[in-house]
């Protein structure tokens, strides 16, 4: 048995609120237990978007009340300059958009980049940049030096740019998901619509650089990016972008593990340590997860607890059951059952 202290995913999108009809913070928070989770850390792509101190209000409200595992939010950064409606404190960083997405939340003004980047006094900026975006939040990390995580990044090009940048000694991080993982764009033709995400499924040679930086150590963390649509959004005329994860990132990167890929102790830093240090966590005691690392099984719809129920991995013989999950000391998850009620989660940024 394999004993990881205090998994976190930085980043899922949980919906609720308005986009409650696809998943809310209950449902998604038992599924990131189920996946082995202490926290996980939630988008501001919502509805609404959380870019006022009122939306943000509203969203703490409501997942306080209702999340199972411990959780943090992001703000998020708005075209029109929201550095007024930032928070001092309780959140666990900015998100900034700077290619689009789900929502709408696009960036694309450097200079407006920049203010967000003078004007936030939190510890992190997480981002979404893809190909020479990378490059222009580069610049804004080398002016400003605040610490920023680059997202579910995806391609040769993008490892590229971050291994120098990381050899130049700027504060950066990133975050691989599994899908750009496992997944690559000549799998469209079986996954279809529940292939779709951003960023795009890529190139066999985008994923071996994705691997190899996996392997060598370039990549801090392996995210979800967890985009819970239902069955008919995809399926229909305008097929919303993401795919959800929470459940099936552990089990792929034990799969890692097996074949040969990376050992125990990458595993426990790509899943849990490196994003502590980064968000400068530590697991409260009696805080972690058993995972029975020999135990192969296919992923099926019917054992997932996301609310929208499916998933891009479907078939795949993964290896690695989570047996139990403890929080605080107290057991959350015995392989079967959650054991504690909506609103046992705590915000790690806690106010
Ligand atoms: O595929 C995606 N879905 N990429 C994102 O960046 C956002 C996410 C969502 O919110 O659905
Ligand atoms: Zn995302």
């Amino acid at each position: 048995m394999l004993k990881i202290p205090g998994m976190i995913d930085p980043h899922v999108h949980l919906r609720d609120l308005d986009w409650s009809y696809k998943a809310t913070f209950a449902f998604e928070t038992a599924a990131a237990i189920a996946g082995g989770y202490w926290a996980v850390f939630d988008m501001p792509n919502t509805a609404p978007s959380t870019v006022t101190q009122e939306a943000l209000q509203t969203k703490l409200k409501r997942i306080d009340a209702t999340a199972c595992c411990d959780w943090g939010l992001y703000f998020g950064a708005s075209q029109t300059g929201n550095w007024d409606q930032y928070p001092v404190d309780g959140t666990c960083g900015l998100k900034m958009y700077n290619n689009a997405t789900t929502g709408d939340l696009l960036l694309d003004n450097q200079a407006v980049r920049e203010e967000h980047y003078k004007h936030w006094s939190g510890k992190i900026i997480a981002v979404h940049a893809e190909e020479e975006t990378v490059l222009e939040i580069l610049a804004l990390v080398r002016k400003y030096r605040v610490w920023t995580h680059f997202c579910h990044i995806s391609t040769a090009d993008e490892i590229r740019y971050l291994t120098a940048a990381k050899e130049e000694g700027l504060p950066i991080s990133i975050g691989v998901c599994p899908h750009h993982l496992y997944l690559t764009q000549d799998d469209l033709n079986t996954l279809g619509v529940f292939g779709l995400m951003k960023p795009e499924l890529k190139t066999k040679a985008d994923q071996a650089a994705l691997w190899q930086a996996v392997e060598n150590g370039v990549v801090d963390i392996i995210e979800s990016d967890h985009a819970p649509h239902t069955v008919a959004e995809k399926q229909s005329d305008k097929p919303p972008f993401g795919v959800p994860g929470l459940e099936t990132t552990l089990p792929l990167m034990v799969l890692a593990m097996h074949e040969g890929r990376i050992d125990e102790k990458r595993l426990i830093e790509l899943l849990a340590t490196n994003a502590q240090k980064i968000w400068q966590l530590s697991p409260p005691e009696g805080t972690y997860t058993l995972v029975d690392v020999d135990a192969q099984y296919p992923i099926e719809r019917e054992y997932l607890r996301t609310a929208v129920g499916w998933s891009p991995f479907e078939g795949v013989r993964v290896f690695g059951k989570v047996r139990e999950v403890w929080i605080r000391g107290t057991q959350v998850f015995d392989g079967g059952k959650i054991l504690v009620d909506e609103g046992f989660g705590e915000n790690c940024f806690g106010l």
